[in-house]
């Protein structure tokens, strides 16, 4: 099976700070990869290396055979791919609805404050759309800084999916919430995996365990070991460095 994205030998240091140091990964489709790892392993910064919010310093990206690593943001934007911060990003005052709206006309250069919603009639079908698939009906007219912490991700799903990208990269999405939220999003998010690529940073092993088909362990800004969650759970260097001396739940 051929890989969605290939990243060879990518380095980035901040200072004397090896952020990323030598990273060669290959991500491959019709699964969910996760992407795990001590704090400050390097996570975040490969995601912003990816999406273009910093450059490397040395090494290569691909994404489906594409070489993206000097290409502006937008540029990879426009190659369909989205992601999500470690903080949540949406708009407090505008409504569930219209956080929605504008992501997709953005996205799509029709931002005319003087022509009136109705007259997008393909924008307005599709913000229903993400609307239903993510069951935030009840919630459209509401402001977004009004919802609660679980429905906020939901929300910043859809403004991910709205555009149908071909790969979405989460970074802790379900950081900080209870386990009935943190269950409703995932669901959400292994339910998009027939639609898009996803590769998600978690720190919860639980539910990178339960969702993960493929784990990368980041160390260091490389890459310790990569595999199923069974081979990962029992990978002793893995247990060592990540773990400590604990036994893993696989
Ligand atoms: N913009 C920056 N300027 C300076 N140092 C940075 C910057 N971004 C990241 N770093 C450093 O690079 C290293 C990797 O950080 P990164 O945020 O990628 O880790 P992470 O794996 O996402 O960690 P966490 O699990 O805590 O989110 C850390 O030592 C961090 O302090
Ligand atoms: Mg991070």
């Amino acid at each position: 099976m051929k890989p969605f994205m290939r990243i060879e030998h990518l380095s980035k240091s901040f200072g004397g700070v090896k952020a990323v140091n030598d990273l060669s990964l290959s991500l491959f489709p019709n699964r969910i990869n996760a992407i795990i790892g001590p704090n400050g392993a390097g996570k975040t910064t490969l995601f912003n290396l990816i999406t273009g919010f910093i450059k490397p310093d040395s090494g290569k990206i691909f994404f489906d055979d594409v070489e993206l690593t000097h290409l502006p943001i937008h540029a990879i934007s426009r190659m369909g791919i989205k992601r999500t911060l470690q903080i949540k990003s949406v708009f407090n005052s505008m409504t569930v609805y219209e956080n929605l709206w504008i992501t997709l006309s953005a996205q799509q250069g029709n931002l005319n404050p003087f022509k009136p919603i109705a007259r997008y009639p393909d924008i307005q079908k599709r913000v229903e759309e993400v609307i239903e698939q993510l069951d935030l009906g009840r919630f459209q007219n509401t402001p977004a800084g009004a919802l609660s912490y679980g429905d906020v991700a939901l929300l910043e799903i859809g403004m991910a999916i709205i555009t149908k990208p071909k790969m979405i990269l989460f970074d802790e999405p379900v950081c900080g919430m209870s386990p009935a939220e943190t269950e409703k999003v995932v669901s959400k998010i292994t339910s998009l995996a027939a639609q898009t690529h996803i590769v998600i940073i978690e720190h919860d092993m639980d539910v990178v365990f339960k969702m993960a088909d493929e784990i990368a362990v980041l160390a260091f800004g490389s890459k310790l070991a990569s595999g199923t969650p069974q081979e990962i759970g029992s990978n002793q260097q893995v247990k060592e460095v990540y773990f400590g001396t604990d036994e893993v739940d696989a």
